[in-house]
């Protein structure tokens, strides 16, 4: 591993986008590869044992492109695959999750919502999370099924999506939450549809910048940061199909930086 090696990101598809956005602001000069695992989408509904070997494969296949650091950039397959992922690869890995310490210390009410895939909602890390930040607080968890298949169409503002966004957040409004927290990396591509849905005041938080932050702190502490002063190159693969992804990415991300490849057949079963 050395500093001008690429950093590598992974999601069950385009969601992680949003992650890598933040990233690519926060270090400007550094390589990325994003790894779309489209075949496999949604991760929310495998089971953990499935997305863990999805982990792997794509773990194995940033090591052959000597990635120096991966970011998982899906709260789903973080709460099912980082703690093995650590366990079994020798390099640094950043994970994300909902950002419920943020969430509570905004809460004026003390009520928050928290929208994610049912699989991050059921999970150990996310009960951890609320028994550790959020004592005294009311968490409504809303599991959001289609949205994620929504994001990955690029369909990030047809009358569909409004109407599903509509029905997530009506039980949070219900419950009267001042704080909304986007727990699927696909969710911020809808932000601007959830800021228009729900009342003013509520506010809307995603962990993007956080997650940017650590991956700048691991970087530091491994004398891992590129000294490069070149704007970074960001590389796109997917499992699914380059001809149908490739376009969404375009949208999502702005281009396709040095193009949406296919991810090598070895990876993709
Ligand atoms: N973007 C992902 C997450 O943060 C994955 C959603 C899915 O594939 O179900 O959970």
């Amino acid at each position: 591993m050395a500093a001008q090696d690429p950093i590598g990101l992974f999601d069950s598809g385009v969601g992680g986008l949003s992650i890598m956005k933040e990233i690519r602001r926060l270090l400007p000069h550094e390589d990325l590869i994003y790894v779309a695992d489209s075949k496999f989408c949604p991760y929310g509904e495998k089971t953990p044992q499935a997305i863990q070997e999805r982990a792997r494969q794509i773990t194995r296949f940033f090591l052959a492109r000597k990635v120096k650091l991966i970011v998982v950039a899906c709260n789903s397959a973080s709460v099912a695959a980082l703690k093995e992922l650590r366990a079994e690869f020798p390099l640094p890995i950043v994970g994300v999750e909902p950002a419920i310490k943020q969430a509570a210390l905004f809460t004026k009410k003390k009520k928050i919502g928290v929208l994610a895939t049912g699989l991050t909602l059921s999970g150990e890390r996310f009960t951890s999370l609320v028994e550790q930040f959020g004592g005294g607080i009311t968490v409504v968890n809303q599991a959001c099924p289609g949205l994620v298949a929504q994001v990955e169409a690029g369909a990030i503002d047809t009358p569909e999506t409004v109407a599903m966004l509509q029905h997530y957040l009506e039980p949070l409004e219900e419950k009267g939450v001042d704080v909304v927290v986007l727990g699927c990396t696909h969710y911020p591509f809808l932000r601007p549809l959830v800021e228009q849905l729900v009342k003013p005041g509520i506010q809307i938080i995603d962990t993007g910048a956080p997650v940017a932050r650590q991956t700048q702190r691991v970087l530091a502490q491994t004398m891992l940061l590129t000294s490069s002063q070149q704007m970074g190159r960001e590389w796109f693969y997917t499992s699914g199909d380059p001809s149908v992804v490739g376009p969404v990415i375009e949208r999502l991300w702005g281009h396709r930086g040095e193009g949406v490849r296919p991810l090598p057949a070895a990876f993709s079963t």
